[in-house]
């Protein structure tokens, strides 16, 4: 049931990939509730072509863009409100991506190389797309602007490896900006911690099914989809949550609340 919750505010929405993509699950979503938004993704990423279905079913326009380019990311933030005909409500990163954890590098033999692209794509894109963002002034006032973390911010997992760091500095920055556009136009920017989920950014970390089962069992609601994730973006894009900023919001059935579950016990007598 739709609620035309974004009813006459236009967006950017990175990261679709694939129909298993969060991204993909929030433009959907995003279309349904009334919004009109572009689409972006990496060049690269965009020769698979999936993406197209997407556009097409949400009457999307694709605009490629390295998240890491400032000159992409200008040309993006132009094109889009030449698009959409304004400013921007929303922005969605739903981006993520390690060389060392693609190349199954061990936590004491890592790339530095390619740590700093991971820091790069994973965390300083965000502070890149919200700079461009204001410096081209191009977000509307009570805009809102979210980024997908995870739960190794502040806890140890020991497969996602400098991914964990990556999510450290992405939350920071959703601090760091977030108190800066608000002070200036008004935009909220907050971080979402979502439940491991089966996509292809998910299922790249070693161990993903024992993690994504434990984490399961050690929540009490089970794990959050992505379509539940979705909901909870579109709620975050929406005019009801004006006042939420600076925040990682927990979006994980539970789990960072719980110590021990009865159905982990059950498990580990088993
Ligand atoms: N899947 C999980 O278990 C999980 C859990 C918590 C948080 N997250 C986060 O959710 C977000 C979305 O991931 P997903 O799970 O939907 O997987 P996904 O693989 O579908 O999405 C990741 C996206 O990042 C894009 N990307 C990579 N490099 C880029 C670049 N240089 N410029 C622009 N885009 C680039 C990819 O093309 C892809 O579309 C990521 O930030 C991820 O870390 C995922």
């Amino acid at each position: 049931m739709a609620y035309n919750l974004l009813k006459g505010k236009k967006g950017i929405i990175f990261g679709a990939l694939d129909e298993k993509s969060i991204a993909w699950k929030v433009a959907l979503k995003a279309k349904e509730e009334g919004a009109e938004f572009t689409l972006t993704n990496a060049p690269i990423a965009l020769r698979m072509g999936v993406i197209n279905q997407l556009a097409e079913s949400c009457g999307a326009e694709i605009i490629p863009a390295d998240a890491t380019s400032l000159e992409d990311l200008e040309n993006l933030f132009t094109k889009s409100m030449e698009i959409l005909g304004g400013k921007i409500d929303f922005v969605l990163h739903s981006i993520g991506m390690s060389p060392n954890v693609r190349k199954n590098k061990a936590y004491g033999d890592l790339n530095y190389d390619w740590f700093l692209k991971t820091l790069d794509i994973s965390g300083l894109s965000f502070h890149k797309v919200m700079q461009v963002a204001e410096k081209m002034d191009a977000m509307n006032e009570w805009g809102s602007i979210l980024a997908l973390s995870y739960i190794a911010a502040q806890r140890t997992f020991p497969d996602y490896s400098d991914m964990a760091q990556a999510k450290a500095v992405l939350e920071s920055i959703a601090r760091s900006y977030g108190y800066r556009f608000a002070k200036s136009k008004n935009v909220r920017v907050n971080t979402i911690s979502q439940s491991p989920t089966k996509t292809t950014a998910g299922t790249g970390v070693g161990g993903f099914d024992a993690f994504f089962d434990y984490a399961d069992k050690m929540s009490p609601l089970g794990n959050a989809s992505s379509e539940d994730c979705a909901n909870y973006i579109i709620t975050m894009f929406s005019d009801f949550t004006r006042m939420v900023t600076m925040q990682n919001l927990m979006h994980d059935g539970g789990f960072s609340s719980s110590g021990i579950t009865e159905d982990l016990i059950e498990e580990l007598r088993k």
